[in-house]
């Protein structure tokens, strides 16, 4: 009986002390949330004195579609409880319904709610809905913020009209690992292009008015440093140091608040140790107080409750009070808030004013959007039918199509083929794909809607005769599967080797399935997938001319096809207008203007590999001693370097001129010539470097870009300037500081420098 009590007392006393270290805890997590009584319209506030704590929690919760709203009941039984919480008001948002009636349907269960609160209906609109424009990586080639910022407005039109309101997009992060399947949705390894790109795509999605019913509300995404998982494993840790953190990670997410981003979404993974959906730090202090982000911060799929397998939440209530507390304002499927936020509101482990706050900040958002004048703007079905699949989206998704291939080498000006050219053979799967080339990250679109290549060139009256050669993939391509790649396959070997031998020239199109990027598709190795590699080099046995048309959704290591094939075009994934895009440019119709956003390796080995490096204390090159920074079976140079992008006309650089006599504003200007008998268009860099920082600065950093068309002949001086933006950076405290001294700088065609000039910047002449 003794020893029952005893334990009993023990147990009681362990109980108490876990509940007071949790009560402990949740104390230091309690944030200070700003007090603003006038901050939220008068609808917005009069909505807040009405709502009870319950429609509070649901207007914080998102669901993914679970009610097929084309029938009266809800599809499965265990979506019941969902449905009954959007009928009485208790859900804020849905993703992945779409179409004007479906939306139509659901929006009206909320609208006949209590309180009548709206839906926003939110889904990954990437790169396009029903029509495709090249993937993000892709358009980020073009450096043409205009056409990305027009591929950007009809992917808001065209979802818009199909009931969406808000796109989980741009993806933001920078990466500079190409095994990391999603380099394919951001802008590439660099931050300064990065911001840009960011700005534009923002723009275009949310145009100047959020309430018309074509424009949508944007997502600045993955918050923050999702871009550094390590070994390029999606989902992995992230551990950077805060020179990294503040000065490439950070600043497109600042970018995209500038361009009053309406909402930004956290991230899976743990930044620095810190579960970044419960990160106070990032969401708290640097987004919502440093730059006053006034939107709302929506968790990605599930990641509250992953922070459980982190090891940073004990279990889901714990999960509800971190992430709210952090300022993660709306729970995506975690079923967090839905369950243990109000509870945890009640017994004090988050303050009302946060729910206040979250609810706030959601409750503007769909007001912006017109959703309180009218709920159901986005439902019109004949609009519908007007707006989706119109073919001017087509000629636009082209016309970016054709900016975003690269031409990686050209040797012997083997391209453009002439529209004459005799014998012609195209070998490789991807030539006859109408799928793969869509791409990865197109929820809403249809299988088999690009234009194949074969279909361009038939398009263009080319003569040609086709063979497989390889299979690339054997089972269904399907968004959430794993892609399996044929690895021996080798029964279509013969017929391509035989059409090769005979032809003149062979166009091998070759390279990634559309789903062999994308979330949760990392590689670890960057080669041709399944046999396609031991093809190229079976086929240039019998017949060397070849011109190699590599498509993927990130880097590949092309280093056998650099040293062997005389022409390579690198054309990603260039969405609904791929074949179109890639047979003018093959024979001329289209002059390749395209520049890499991140680096080609040599091998994989050298991954990360990036152009704005640290310069190392043993940069070398020494000739005689190991005890340099360096590979000893590989060069640290990649095969082609951020910024490289050939044309069929050829540029020279001349002229590069400083002039720092304005401190303020420093003017760098150089002159441009088309050299060559074909007009086309070149994208001017200019990169400068800083000599010496408190905080060590790359050996060279962009800093400026221009694309300009030059006629036969022609020259432009292209002028930049550098102000403090350009030439400050961040220090390890998260302060920008210009420092005095020396800068090198250059403007050149790609990252490769030439013509270095330099210019003093002295310290009683700039601002801090
Ligand atoms: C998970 C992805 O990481 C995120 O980017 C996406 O928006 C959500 N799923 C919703 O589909």
């Amino acid at each position: 009986m003794q020893r029952a009590l005893r334990f009993l007392l023990l147990l009681f006393c362990f109980t108490l002390t876990i509940a007071c270290q949790r009560q402990e805890k949740i104390q230091k997590e309690m944030p200070v949330v700003k007090e603003n009584t006038n901050r939220y319209s008068q609808k917005v506030s009069t909505l807040l004195s009405q709502m009870t704590l319950e429609e509070k929690v649901g207007q914080m919760t998102q669901f993914n579609g679970f009610w097929d709203a084309t029938g009266p009941v809800p599809k499965e039984e265990d979506n019941n409880w969902k449905y009954d919480l959007l009928a009485e008001g208790k859900v804020g948002s849905v993703l992945n319904v779409s179409g004007a009636e479906n939306v139509c349907k659901m929006q009206e269960v909320a609208v006949n709610s209590r309180l009548g609160i709206p839906l926003i209906f939110g889904l990954d609109v990437i790169h396009g809905h029903k029509t495709l424009s090249p993937i993000p990586l892709a358009e980020s080639c073009s450096w043409n913020l205009e056409l990305i910022e027009k591929a950007s407005a009809n992917a808001a039109k065209e979802a818009a009209a199909r009931g969406i309101n808000w796109t989980f997009a741009p993806m933001v992060d920078i990466s500079r690992d190409a095994r990391w399947g999603r380099v394919m949705e951001g802008a590439g390894e660099d931050t300064f292009l990065g911001c840009a790109i960011a700005k534009a795509r923002v723009r275009g999605f949310q145009g100047n008015d959020l309430s018309a019913p074509h424009t949508i509300a944007s997502c600045a995404k993955h918050f923050a440093g999702y871009g550094f998982a390590e070994a390029g494993r999606d989902y992995n840790t992230v551990d950077v140091g805060t020179s990294t953190l503040y000065n490439v990670i950070l600043p497109p997410f600042k970018a995209c608040v500038e361009a009053d981003v309406q909402t930004v979404m956290n991230s899976f993974n743990v930044l620095n140790g810190v579960a970044a959906t419960g990160d106070e730090f990032l969401q708290q202090e640097i987004l919502k107080g440093k730059w006053d982000f006034e939107g709302f911060i929506i968790s990605d799929w599930g990641s509250g409750k992953e922070m459980i397998d982190h090891g940073f939440a004990e279990d889901l209530e714990h999960v509800a009070i971190l992430s709210a507390n952090a300022g993660s304002d709306m729970d995506m499927e975690s079923y967090a808030y839905t369950r243990h936020l109000k509870t945890a509101v009640e017994n004090g482990h988050v303050k009302m004013a946060v729910i206040d706050e979250a609810v706030g900040r959601i409750l503007t958002v769909k007001e912006k959007l017109g959703l309180f004048d009218d709920p159901f703007k986005y439902c019109d079905v004949a609009r519908e039918k007007e707006i989706v699949n119109h073919p001017s989206f087509r000629e636009d998704a082209l016309e970016i199509a054709k900016e975003s291939i690269v031409l990686l080498k050209n040797d012997k000006k083997r391209l453009p083929l002439t529209k004459k050219q005799q014998n012609i053979a195209v070998i490789g799967a991807l030539a006859d794909d109408k799928t793969s080339p869509l791409g990865s990250w197109r929820i809403g679109s249809d299988d088999g809607t690009a234009v194949s290549v074969l279909e361009g060139l038939d398009k263009l009256g080319i003569n040609y005769k086709y063979a497989k050669g390889a299979t690339l993939n054997t089972n269904d391509p399907n968004f959430i599967f794993e892609i399996k790649v044929n690895e021996d396959d080798r029964s279509e070997f013969d017929a391509a080797i035989d059409l090769a031998k005979n032809s003149e020239v062979v166009i091998m199109v070759l390279g990634e399935h559309g789903f062999q990027s994308g979330e949760g598709r990392s590689r670890t190795r960057l080669d041709l997938p399944g046999v396609q590699q031991e093809l190229l080099e079976k086929v240039f046995e019998v017949n060397p001319n070849i011109v190699l048309v590599t498509m993927s959704g990130r880097p590949l290591v092309l280093d056998w096809a650099d040293k062997n094939i005389p022409a390579i075009l690198h054309t990603w994934q260039l969405g609904s207008e791929t074949g179109n895009a890639i047979a003018s440019t093959l024979f001329g119709d289209n002059n390749p203007s395209g520049k890499l956003t991140m680096t080609f390796p040599r091998s994989v080995g050298q991954v990360p590999i990036y152009y704005n490096v640290y310069n190392t204390g043993r940069p070398g090159p020494l000739t005689d001693v190991v005890f340099w920074s360096h590979y000893i079976d590989e060069e640290n140079s990649p095969l082609y370097p951020f910024g490289h992008g050939l044309s069929y006309s050829e540029f020279s650089y001349s002229n590069t001129q400083v002039n720092s006599t304005n401190q303020e504003k420093i003017k760098v200007s150089a002159t441009v010539t088309n050299t060559s008998k074909t007009g086309g268009k070149e994208i001017v860099q200019l990169y400068i470097r800083d000599k010496v920082g408190r905080v060590v600065r790359p050996i060279k950093e962009l800093k400026g870009f221009d694309k300009i068309f030059l006629n036969p002949g022609e020259s432009k001086e292209v002028v930049f300037y550098l102000t403090e933006k350009e030439l400050g950076y961040f220090d390890n405290n998260g302060k920008f500081l210009v420092e005095p001294g020396d800068f090198d700088v250059f403007i050149s065609g790609s990252s490769t420098p030439q013509d270095i000039k330099s210019f003093t910047i002295f310290s009683d002449e700039v601002s801090p």
